[in-house]
C-alpha cells in the first residue's frame, strides 16, 4: 500500500508520533520502535528559524527518514515562506504538507500546488490565532491542525486554548459533512491532556516528549491510544477528498 493510500486510511483516535523528540542518532532505530509500537503516520517538524525562533531539519532528512519507513509523513512546514519548498518536501516524501495561515491568509493556492504535488494538504493555527481565520477553508484542505504551544520547540506546557478551538472545528466540520476529516493538535499532548482533546474533537494526537520520552515506548503508545479512545469510536478516516 502506498503511503499516502495508507494517509486515507487511518484509524483514528491516530497517536502521531513527533520525531522532534527523537534520537537523531538514531533515527531509524526510533521510527523502526514506532513502527513497533503501533505508529500508522510519522509527524515531522520543518523549522527556518524565522516563523519560528528555531532550525530542525530539512529535505535531506526528511528524504533520509523516507527511505527508513514506508509510513506516511505528515511534514509540519513552521516555515515564512512555505511556498518555496513544497515541492521539494513532497518528492523527498511527504505525503501531508500542512502550512500555517500566519503566512498564508489565502491559503488556497498553496492547496492547489499540494494536491497537484500529489499531497494532502493541512492547515495550522498558532495559539493566538483565531479560530474564524481558518473556519472558511475547512472544505479546503483534509488536514487542521491547532497549535497547543507557541511552535519552535518540543516540551512545552499544553495550552487550553487549543480546546475550544477544536470543539469549534468539529462543529463545523460537522456541518459541512466532513466527519471524518483529520482535526490535529500538536504541542504538551500526553497522558495529562489527550482525553480532554479527543472530547473537544480531535482524531490525530501528535506527541513528541510525552511518548518518546517515556521509559517504555509501547507502554506509553498503547496507553495514549486508549485514553484518546475517549471521545473518539475508532473510525476509519477514509475522506482525503482532494487526493486519492
Ligand atoms: C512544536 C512542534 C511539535 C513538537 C511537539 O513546534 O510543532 O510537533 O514536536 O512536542 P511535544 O509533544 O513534546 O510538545
Ligand atoms: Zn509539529
Amino acid at each position: 500500500m502506498s503511503a499516502l493510500l495508507q494517509a486515507a486510511t487511518l484509524k483514528t483516535p491516530v497517536i502521531n508520533p513527533s520525531l522532534l523528540a527523537a534520537d537523531f542518532a538514531h533515527l531509524e532505530r526510533d521510527i523502526k520502535r514506532l513502527e513497533e509500537a503501533g505508529a500508522q503516520v510519522l509527524h515531522l517538524d520543518i523549522m527556518d528559524g524565522h516563523f519560528v525562533p528555531n532550525l530542525s531539519f530539512g529535505v535531506p532528512v526528511v528524504e533520509a527518514i523516507r527511505r527508513c519507513t514506508d509510513l506516511p509523513l505528515d511534514v509540519h512546514l513552521m516555515l515564512s515562506e512555505p511556498q518555496k519548498y513544497l515541492a521539494p518536501f513532497r518528492k523527498a516524501g511527504a505525503d501531508f504538507l500542512s502550512i500555517h495561515i500566519e503566512v498564508a491568509s489565502e491559503p488556497r493556492p498553496l492547496f492547489d500546488e499540494i494536491c497537484r504535488l500529489g499531497a494532502v494538504p493541512g492547515l495550522v493555527l498558532n495559539p493566538p490565532t483565531p479560530v474564524e481565520s481558518v473556519l472558511p477553508f475547512l472544505n479546503d484542505c483534509d488536514l487542521i491542525l491547532t497549535m497547543s504551544v507557541m511552535p519552535g520547540f518540543g516540551g512545552q506546557a499544553f495550552d487550553p486554548v487549543a480546546l475550544e478551538k477544536i470543539r469549534r472545528i468539529r462543529a463545523t466540520v460537522r456541518e459541512l459533512g466532513r466527519e471524518n476529516m483529520l482535526i490535529s493538535v500538536d504541542g504538551g499532548v500526553g497522558l495529562d491532556t489527550i482525553a480532554d482533546c479527543a472530547a473537544a474533537g480531535a482524531n490525530l494526537f501528535v506527541t513528541g516528549s510525552a511518548l518518546l520520552g517515556a521509559p517504555n515506548l509501547q507502554a506509553r503508545f498503547e496507553e495514549l491510544t486508549v485514553q484518546a479512545g475517549v471521545g473518539n469510536s475508532g473510525k476509519l478516516f477514509t475522506d482525503i477528498k482532494h487526493k486519492i
